[in-house]
């Protein structure tokens, strides 16, 4: 193995590792999310029907937001999180007849799909953990995860607005979520802001067609949270050492 690769497993900003994270993340974030509507949200912004013989991957998916609800209509669900921690989470929260859904303790830059390729890779408020280097790379490795034609479908913090007008955007935008989730919320979008690696749209969609991508729609309400929906459009060339 390359020894300059990033390691992943170390965590930025948030530390998913950690117990006690994982134990308040779904008490924390009901305050503010709904799993079953997001999942449905999902569905009809991909356009999604007949999902019986089709298969996904989750990556970065911590208690399991998606992928639980995956299971239900998907043939396979591979569910990936570089946090054991999460991932215990999202198994207790599990009905014990679900046998279509698998976890992998992995990430971005780690995981290797050993099934057949997928219809639809999803990532949801995890993407920003990697630089944006270390983006690119993960989309050439997501790419390659998918059957051509195949769909990804980022949902995560990409700025949407002129760089110019970073500060106010920002500080407007951490105050509307400490109306709706409270300080302690504050504390951890600060973090985001600060310690984590959001980028902008625009570098974003020239990472995504330089990994085969096409973009073919693109969602934000408040120019911070962004739905992309993206399909394959190229085989990559290029090879990685095992
Ligand atoms: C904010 S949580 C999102 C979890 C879930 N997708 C959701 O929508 O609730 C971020 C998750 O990304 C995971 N993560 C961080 N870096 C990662 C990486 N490089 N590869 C895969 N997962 C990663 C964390 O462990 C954590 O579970």
């Amino acid at each position: 193995m390359n020894k300059w690769l990033y390691n992943e497993f170390k965590h930025c900003g948030v530390d998913y590792s950690k117990a006690g994270q994982a134990d308040v993340y779904d008490e924390q974030h009901q305050k503010f999310r709904n799993y079953e509507n997001e999942f449905k949200g999902m569905t009809d912004f991909l356009g999604l029907h007949d999902m019986g013989n089709k298969t996904i991957i989750d990556l970065g998916c911590g208690t399991g937001a998606i992928a639980i609800f995956a299971a239900d209509f998907f043939k396979t669900v591979y569910a990936v999180d570089v946090s054991d921690v999460m991932i215990e989470k999202a198994k207790k929260k599990l009905n014990k007849n679900v046998h279509n859904l698998r976890f992998v303790n992995a990430g971005f830059l780690s995981y290797n799909h050993d099934g057949e390729p997928a219809d639809l890779v999803v990532t949801k408020a995890a993407y920003h953990h990697l630089p944006d280097f270390w983006k690119q790379i993960a989309l050439l490795r997501m790419n390659r995860m998918l059957k051509m034609g195949g769909l990804l479908y980022i949902h995560d913090i990409v700025f949407q607005f002129d760089p110019q007008e970073y500060e106010s955007r920002i500080n407007a935008w951490i105050s509307r979520f400490e109306e709706v989730a409270g300080e302690e919320f504050r504390l951890e979008v600060e973090t985001h802001i600060r310690d984590e690696y959001s980028t902008f749209g625009w570098i974003l969609k020239g990472m995504l067609e330089k990994a085969g991508f096409a973009v073919e729609k693109c969602r934000s309400v408040d120019g911070f949270i962004t739905e992309y929906a993206c399909r394959k459009v190229s085989e990559l060339s290029y090879k990685e050492t095992p």
